[in-house]
This record gives C-alpha cells, structure tokens and sequence, in this order.
C-alpha cells in the first residue's frame, strides 16, 4: 500500500440536493486529504471527453444530459490505496444496491443519479486528473 491520487466527481444530484458538504465531511472523516478540488458546470464536450469510454454503450446520452444539467464538484483524492478507498466510501455504481453508509447509499438515487464517480485503476486515475486539474491547481 502506498499514498495514491484518485479522481472523485460529486455528481450534479448531490450537488443540487445540497449534500455536497456531508459527502466532503465523509471523505475527510475516512482520512483523505483533498489535494485539488473545483465546482464546475460541465460542458457537453468536457463531459463527452471525459466519459469517451462509454461513448458506445445505450446509456451515453442519458449519462451526458444528467452530468450537465448542474454543477459538480471535481476533486482529486490522496491517502493510502485511494483508489480503492474512494470505490469502497461510494459503494456500488447502482445507488439501490449501495449499502448505507456509503455516499451512493445515503445520497443516490439509482445506477445513473448515483452522487459520485471514483477513478477505477491507477492508468483511469492518471488520465481523469490531468483532464479537469493543470499541474497549478494540484497540491
Ligand atoms: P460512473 O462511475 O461515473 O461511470 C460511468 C457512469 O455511467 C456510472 O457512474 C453510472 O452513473 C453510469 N451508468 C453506468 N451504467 C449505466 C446504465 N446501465 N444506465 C445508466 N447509467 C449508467
């Protein structure tokens, strides 16, 4: 186990919802530190790129107007083993599987209102952060 980065989105339905605070005070609590963070609404380029791994599958669309359709809240994550820690506090994709207790669990909704996006390997955790964080806004 070493320190690690990973990406984490809090996702325009918990933005809205105004629970972007007690997603922030989870992740704290669970001993990360926030090296880099920004609230952002997404254009539909930015959220395209971003997600061009899924540009294929039946959901993209759907994917796209709901990561648009507010602001989110971008951040990148350090602690031992981040990745998994992150995935582990969010809980599975699909918010009505996600046990409470996790930021899916108490705060999605469903498999596409699902609060938050974690990176899901240490290649995918290099790439998201240099798309949305420039080497000035990283500490
Ligand atoms: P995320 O971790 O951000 O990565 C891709 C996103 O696509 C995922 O979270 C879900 O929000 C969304 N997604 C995955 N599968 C589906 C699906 N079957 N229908 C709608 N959205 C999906």
């Amino acid at each position: 186990m070493h320190t690690e980065q990973t990406f984490a989105i809090i996702k325009p339905d918990a933005v809205a919802a105004g629970n972007s605070g007690k997603i922030i005070t989870m992740i704290e609590d669970s001993g990360f530190t926030i090296a880099a963070l920004k609230k952002v609404h997404l254009t539909r380029d930015q959220a395209a790129g971003f997600y061009a791994v899924h540009s294929e599958r039946p959901f993209f669309n759907d994917l796209l107007n709901f990561m648009t359709s507010g602001p989110a809240v971008l951040m990148i994550l350090e602690k031992e083993g981040a990745i998994r820690a992150w995935r582990d506090l969010m809980g599975p994709t699909n918010s009505n599987e996600a046990p409470k207790g996790t930021v899916r669990g108490e705060f999605g909704t469903n498999i596409e209102k699902n609060a938050s996006h974690g990176s899901d390997a240490p290649e995918t955790a290099a790439f998201e952060t240099a798309y949305f964080f420039s080497c000035f806004e990283r500490v």
